[in-house]
């Protein structure tokens, strides 16, 4: 028993072991993996701006030769004289010299080159197709792998002016005086574009190294709150162990303190009994008083008796001492002495007390002084809670398959069905049970209504007792009331011995 909650504790602290760790796990991959988009975007963010500084630093090298063209062709007497500096040159060169100080390219390409190594990669023609799609389109961007590095890449349009079109303009294929093929190109048109490629490792680098940084913080905090937490549920279900042990025993104490006591008091009322029966037989003469006196006595006293009784089994079935004496049993015989016994108590209240066994009902197996205890506790409740000039009927009959459960008024307390055995029937016209509390009726320690029950006086143990017999025999009980009219308790027993081999 306590290996076996031991072994039962192993698995649990192995389970959650299992799914502490699992959640530390995804706990960091999650982490990890929201950390790093979200650094991506911020450096990707950070590089955009970077880049769009520099597009601009050179656009304004562009600019300034642009619009300064007419000044440096013109020499000092106001001739033109062409220098060959024009803006793509200026681009270009200012380019070169600012990429031998860094990891960073900067180029111009075309659709239409003037030379072959202006000719745009996959990149630079997605960029052209974007900008010549709408003149909205001023930027176009993205975090590629290039030459197997990975790498932010941008590019911007350039578009053609009014000053370019000597070179560029119409008509296409006649000679600029650079000597190159003009392209036939009218402003507004995109000439080409500026595309800057920047690294991004170092960005990289810097960013991993920061999220394992705070990967390891994460797991460190993560980690050590859940051995916390681990700890807590660990002592929490040492503790619960220890309760739960402890009310085990307290309960296994108290039933048997419930079964030595009620035992101890058996003794003496037994005794009581036979006295005042011995009295009430005694030939010596009695007064009208003492007569009514003696049976007082002996009435309380059976009453008493039967409490204790049922506490006794109450406290029996409690610790799993139910034993099963089974005995061919005649129903007709049962019935009498219960009559026997119960018969003065409802004639003293004036309650007509009617037993029927039908003829077909055959001899059962049964406990033959359980059964006797079933029907004697509906019995006296039954006349317990019956008015004077009531109706106690108490009818046992043959059942056999399905007849059993048609009734829909009946609350099933199991609803196994028994194919073939007996009914007993116990009716009275008593006060019946509210239809709230008919589920309520086979709990421990209930007496419905509470303020009854000083008038009708008793442990509440008698309905589970009788369930808990009728359980033990295979058997369920079922009730039907109706308030102020009586109520039927109906015991199936089943026949087929096989049936009931419960302990
Ligand atoms: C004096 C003639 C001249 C003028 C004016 C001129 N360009 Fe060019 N442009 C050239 C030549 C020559 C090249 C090729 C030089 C090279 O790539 O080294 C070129 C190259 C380019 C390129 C690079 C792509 C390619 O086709 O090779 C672009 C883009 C460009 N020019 C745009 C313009 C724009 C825009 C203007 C007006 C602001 C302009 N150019 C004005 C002569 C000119």
């Amino acid at each position: 028993m306590l290996k076996s909650i031991r072994e039962n504790n192993l698995k649990i602290h192995v389970k959650i072991t299992i799914l502490l760790v699992i959640l530390l796990v995804v706990s960091v991959a999650f982490n990890v993996i929201a950390n790093t988009f979200a650094q991506r975007q911020q450096a990707e963010k950070e590089m955009l701006e970077k880049t769009q500084i520099l597009d601009q630093e050179m656009r304004a090298v562009w600019d300034f030769i642009d619009i300064n063209q007419s000044r440096i062709d013109t020499d000092a007497n106001g001739n033109y004289n062409f220098k060959n500096i024009y803006c793509a040159i200026a681009g270009k060169s200012v380019a070169k010299l600012f990429m031998l100080q860094n990891d960073y390219e900067i180029r111009y390409v075309s659709f239409t080159p003037r030379y072959s190594s202006a000719y745009p990669d996959e990149f630079e023609a997605k960029a052209l197709d974007e900008f010549a799609i709408s003149e909205q389109n001023l930027e176009y961007y993205d975090i590629t792998a290039l030459n197997e590095r990975d790498v932010f890449r941008y590019a911007s349009p350039i578009r053609i002016k009014e000053s370019c079109l000597s070179c560029h303009g119409e008509p296409a294929g006649e000679k600029d005086i650079t000597g190159h093929s003009k392209e036939g190109l009218k402003v507004g048109d995109i000439a080409g574009a500026m595309s800057i490629v920047m690294p991004i490792d170092l960005y990289m680098e810097g960013i991993q190294s920061n999220i394992w940084l705070q990967s390891v913080y994460f797991a460190i905090v993560l980690g050590t709150l859940i051995i916390i937490a681990y700890l807590g549920i660990s002592l929490l279900v040492k503790r619960l162990e220890h309760t739960n042990e402890r009310l085990k025993t307290e309960s296994q104490y108290k039933s048997d303190f419930l079964a030595t006591m009620s035992h101890e008091f058996r003794t003496p009322l037994t005794a009581i009994l036979a006295f005042a029966e011995l009295w009430e037989r005694s030939p010596t003469p009695k007064s009208e008083r003492d007569i009514e006196a003696i049976s007082e006595v002996r009435e309380n006293g059976k009453l008493l008796l039967n409490m204790v009784n049922n506490i006794l089994e109450v406290a029996r079935t409690d610790s799993g001492k139910v034993e099963m004496n089974y005995e061919i049993t005649d129903m007709v015989d049962l019935i009498s002495t219960i009559e026997g016994a119960l018969r003065p108590l409802a004639e003293r209240r004036d309650i007509r007390f009617i037993t029927t066994v039908d003829a077909d009902v055959p001899l059962i197996n049964a406990d033959w002084e359980k059964l006797r205890r079933i029907v004697e506790n509906l019995v006296s409740n039954a006349i317990k809670f019956t008015q004077r000039g009531g109706e106690v009927d108490v009818s046992v009959s043959l059942v056999s398959e399905d007849s059993t459960q048609d009734n829909t008024q009946d609350r099933t307390q199991s609803s196994a069905r028994i194919k073939n055995g007996i009914a007993i029937a116990v009716r009275d016209t008593g006060i019946g049970i509210k239809a709230e509390e008919l589920d309520h009726v086979f709990e421990k320690f209930v007496q419905l209504d509470k303020s009854s029950f000083r008038r009708y006086n008793g442990s509440g143990l008698g309905l589970t007792v009788v369930k808990e017999l009728t359980e033990a025999h295979g058997g369920t009980i079922t009730v039907a009331s109706e308030p102020k009219r009586g109520s039927t308790f109906t015991i199936y027993i089943p026949a087929d011995k096989d049936m009931q081999s419960k302990e």
